[in-house]
């Protein structure tokens, strides 16, 4: 039971070497054999050894459990925790069968309060579990343990949560601090009513767990089984161990975060395996009632779930994504008009507040439930449970609902709303698909990641519905044909994309740009005008109006109305012209093609990945705000259609994404990278693909990033600019534009989360990283041939360097 200090310290020399213990250890004590400072119980399988110790920096004395045979001495119960020995000699012994420890005079300090039990059977026993118990040496059951004392640390086998029977809670409590076991401010507790828990900063919730409805959690983790236990009688969270080897612990640090290490028996530390909160969408109710939470870049935006609008009315519809406030329903509930459920996959499911489970219905079931009580917002399933049973309702407002990328969160939220009306239509993200080229993609990111990202955001498979008695208006084609000198070449202004553009004037004085498409839509008379007629719905105050559309015979027209001041392409770089732009308006239109672009990737109705965005698709009207056009093309003229053209890829040399360029793969990221060179130009009053460079053979890209690496980044500012402007409103720019084009898709920000960069001073920025496609003037290496479209008329093929 005890050995005296000179063979410890024998042991710790030699036990890592043979691996032998030398001293017939112990690892209990009876009535007449107490414990005294320096010795100690080692648990039988030499797992744990429980003693008398001082924190680092401390003199006071603690009795604790710990580790065995691990070289850093990791406490994982302290039983006088908030009584410590005061620089005096302490003494553990069964008195009247109770534990206590006594300080030299003889004071007990601590005792484990059980029954005063005269039977001199009585032991303390140190289980290979890290369980200290007490019990009658000849019983299995325990009068008292430590396990049922929690104090900052659960080992496999611990309990967090409720014994209703006899009413109590197991709960963690960190430490004080490092140096100071007391019981601090933090705590990790099962919730009594909900099958939840939560750490909370005395009473102040921090961050709630992931929800589980069944019973027992199956789980594909490798080392840890966990365990959920959800009755009358008891509920509670605990886990077992796969292989009994593993020496594990999740630890309520005194830092206020809940960790889980594993010890790594190579490298002889703890390896951290991950801790809560993680990032901010891990706050508890991050975004205020009925949003979500979604990290870009580290950064936590908001979102209303589906049907709901944010509370603030001031606030512009772009700026509700990272309004924190919350969110209402856009029309209540009252149960008299047809109503539906959305679906949001891949969250954490919202804070059981006012909810019901049931543990034995099916999903249907669960539905029809939902839908018969008016009061009810939302339900989800339960996605662990491998009978696939049971649901919860919630009743109240729906909080903390977060965006969740791993196997944890894998659950489906079913949010009530008004049903959709006649024609409803799925919103989908335009995600499109795979024109592989035969090319490395040495120079790509891991392809596997971006899928993967893609695969998991937050997806509102959202049912439009609304005002369904919207009319494209039709123009007569020989009206068209007169308004613009029966299409004459002085008429003509352009030559966008799908085809040539003419100045045209409508016989009530109204000016208007029409667009002839050369190519035909292989689309049916009827879906063409379906396409037409959704994007003339998408109305934004930076997007250029779609008036109409003709149609005859095999012609078709798009009427947009018309802008005076022409393109940003114009603009940028002119020293002909030499009207050169001040920064204000440079500004303005950088942030008004950030405003138009996040509507379409994310306020309309549909979600359009523009495709083609560049200076000359934007136009600059009266007062020179910038109105982005050609959107939507993809849409009209079809995804299979625009793959088909025979694996070219359609947009324009010197603003496509390197993954768009090289695999056809787009997504919103892709416009994101466009709009990263344009925000470059527009600084540096150049264009990308022309920028030439005594020094060195890099693109504009390239040489923005060459500057930035070297901190110059302000030499890339237009030298033609005015001399007095906002040098950090500038240089955000730029470093905006950087993170645009970051080689990686899943690096670059989202267009909210540029508006809120681009806006806000407080916004933290994060250093870019690689660019994608600044080498590619380099003339040498095996290159490719991407035959773009027809429509970039002015600009022939190009050459695309492969990856090295
Ligand atoms: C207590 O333990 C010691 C050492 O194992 C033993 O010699 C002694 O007999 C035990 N006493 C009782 C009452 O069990
Ligand atoms: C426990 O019982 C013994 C005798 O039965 C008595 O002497 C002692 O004072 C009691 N201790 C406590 C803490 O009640
Ligand atoms: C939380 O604690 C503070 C201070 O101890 C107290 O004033 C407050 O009423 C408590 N709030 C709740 C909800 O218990
Ligand atoms: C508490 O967290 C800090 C920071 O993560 C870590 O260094 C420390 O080891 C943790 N404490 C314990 C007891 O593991
Ligand atoms: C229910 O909602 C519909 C549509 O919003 C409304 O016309 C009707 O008056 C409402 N009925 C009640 C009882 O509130
Ligand atoms: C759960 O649902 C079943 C089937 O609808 C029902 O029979 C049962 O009473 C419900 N249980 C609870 C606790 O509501
Ligand atoms: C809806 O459910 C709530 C919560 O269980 C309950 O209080 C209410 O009575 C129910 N209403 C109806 C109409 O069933
Ligand atoms: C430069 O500006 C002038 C007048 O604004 C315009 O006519 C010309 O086309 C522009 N040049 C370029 C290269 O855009
Ligand atoms: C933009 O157009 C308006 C109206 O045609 C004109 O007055 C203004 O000078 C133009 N601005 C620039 C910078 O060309």
């Amino acid at each position: 039971m005890r050995f005296p200090l000179c063979c410890t310290l024998l042991r710790s020399l030699l036990a890592l070497l043979l691996m032998l213990d030398y001293c017939a250890s112990m690892d209990s004590l009876n009535q007449s054999q107490p414990m005294s400072e320096g010795e100690t119980l080692i648990s039988a399988g030499g797992k744990f050894e429980l003693g008398f110790f001082s924190p680092d920096n401390s003199y006071k004395r603690y009795l604790g459990i710990w580790f065995y045979n691990i070289p850093s001495r990791t406490i994982v119960w302290v039983a006088n925790r908030n009584k410590p020995l005061d620089g005096s000699r302490g003494l553990l012994k069964i008195e009247h069968g109770t534990l206590v420890i006594q300080d030299n005079s003889g004071r007990v300090i601590w005792s484990s309060n059980t029954l005063n039990q005269s039977s001199s059977s009585t032991i303390a026993k140190l289980l290979d579990s890290g369980n200290l118990v007490l019990k009658y040496d000849n019983s299995e059951s325990y009068l008292w343990q430590s396990f049922d004392h929690p104090t900052d640390t659960l080992l496999a086998g611990m309990k967090i949560g409720w014994d209703f029977k006899v009413g109590m809670e197991w709960q963690l409590t960190s430490w004080t601090s490092a140096e100071d076991p007391s019981q601090g401010q933090f705590s990790y507790r099962m919730d009594p009513h909900a099958p939840q828990a939560k750490m909370l900063e005395g009473n102040i919730t921090l961050y709630r767990s992931f929800i589980h409805f069944g019973s027992i959690r199956t789980s594909l983790d490798k080392v840890f089984i966990p365990i959920l236990v959800y009755n009358s009688q008891e509920a509670y969270k605990t886990y077992d161990l796969r292989d009994q080897k593993t020496l594990s612990r999740y630890l309520v640090n005194y830092t206020g975060k809940l960790q889980h290490y594993i010890w790594n028996s190579q490298a002889l530390n703890w390896m951290q395996l991950y801790e809560f909160p993680g990032d901010s969408c891990d706050e508890y109710a991050k975004c205020g009632p009925n949003a979500v939470c979604i990290t870009v870049n580290t950064v936590a935006t908001c979102k209303c779930l589906p049907g709901y609008v944010s509370k603030s009315s001031q606030e512009s519809d772009m700026l509700n994504l990272w309004y924190s406030g919350g969110c209402t329903r856009k029309s209540p509930l009252n149960c008299s008009v047809p109503e539906a459920f959305e679906q949001m996959k891949r969250v954490k499911l919202p804070d059981l507040l006012q909810f019901e489970i049931n543990s034995s219905m099916n999903l249907k079931e669960c539905e029809k439930v939902c839908l018969r009580n008016c009061s009810c917002n939302a339900y989800a399933s339960s996605s662990d449970s491998r009978s696939r049973r049971g649901c919860g309702f919630w009743f109240g407002d729906l909080l903390d609902i977060r965006e969740v990328n791993n196997d944890d969160g894998n659950d489906i939220l079913f949010i009530r709303v008004v049903a959709s009306g006649q024609g409803s239509m799925r919103k989908r993200w335009v995600i499109a698909a795979t024109v592989v080229l035969s090319v490395s993609s040495a120079i790509l990111c891991s392809w596997a990641t971006w899928r993967r990202r893609k695969g998991q955001g937050v997806r509102f498979d959202a049912h439009d519905r609304g005002e369904e008695n919207f009319e494209l208006p039709t123009f007569d084609a020989a009206m068209i044909s007169q308004a613009t000198n029966g299409f004459s070449g002085s008429n003509k202004i352009g030559e966008g994309g799908f085809g040539p553009v003419y100045k045209g004037e409508l016989p009530n004085g109204q000016e208007i740009a029409v667009k002839r498409l050369s190519e035909t839509s292989r689309q049916g008379l009827n879906e063409f005008k379906n396409e037409v007629m959704l994007i003339a719905k998408l109305q934004h105050r930076n997007l250029v109006k779609l008036l109409g559309c003709c149609i005859e015979g095999e012609e078709r027209m798009l009427v947009y109305e018309y802008m005076p001041n022409g393109s940003l392409d114009t603009f940028i770089c002119n020293t002909t012209g030499g009207s050169c732009l001040v920064w204000r308006r440079r500004f303005n239109i950088i942030v008004g093609v950030a405003r138009g672009l996040l509507y379409l990737h994310r306020d309309s109705r549909l979600t359009i990945i523009h495709r083609d965005l560049k200076a000359s698709n934007v136009l600059l009207d009266r007062k020179m705000n910038p109105k982005i056009s050609d959107f939507g093309m993809a849409r009209t003229f079809g995804e299979e259609q625009f793959l088909e053209k025979t694996k070219r890829i359609v947009g324009t040399y010197g603003y496509m994404s390197p993954e768009y360029a090289v695999d056809g793969i787009f997504s919103i990221k892709s416009d994101v990278f466009s709009f990263g060179v344009l925000v470059l130009e527009i600084v540096c009053g150049r264009r990308n693909r022309e920028f030439h460079h005594p020094d060195h053979h890099f693109n504009l890209i390239g040489h923005a990033w060459k500057l930035w690496v070297e901190g110059k980044a302000q030499e890339l500012i237009d030298e033609q600019m005015e001399d007095s402007f906002p040098l950090s409103e500038v240089m955000r720019c730029i470093q905006v534009g950087l993170l645009c084009v970051q080689k990686c898709p899943e690096d670059r920000p989202t267009m909210s989360y540029v508006l809120l960069m681009l806006d806000s001073e407080s916004a933290t920025l994060l250093p870019p990283r690689e660019p994608g496609f600044y080498l590619e003037r380099i003339p040498y290496g095996k290159s490719i041939i991407i035959n773009r479209a027809e429509y970039s008329a002015n600009e022939i093929s190009e050459t695309l360097l492969e990856g090295r």
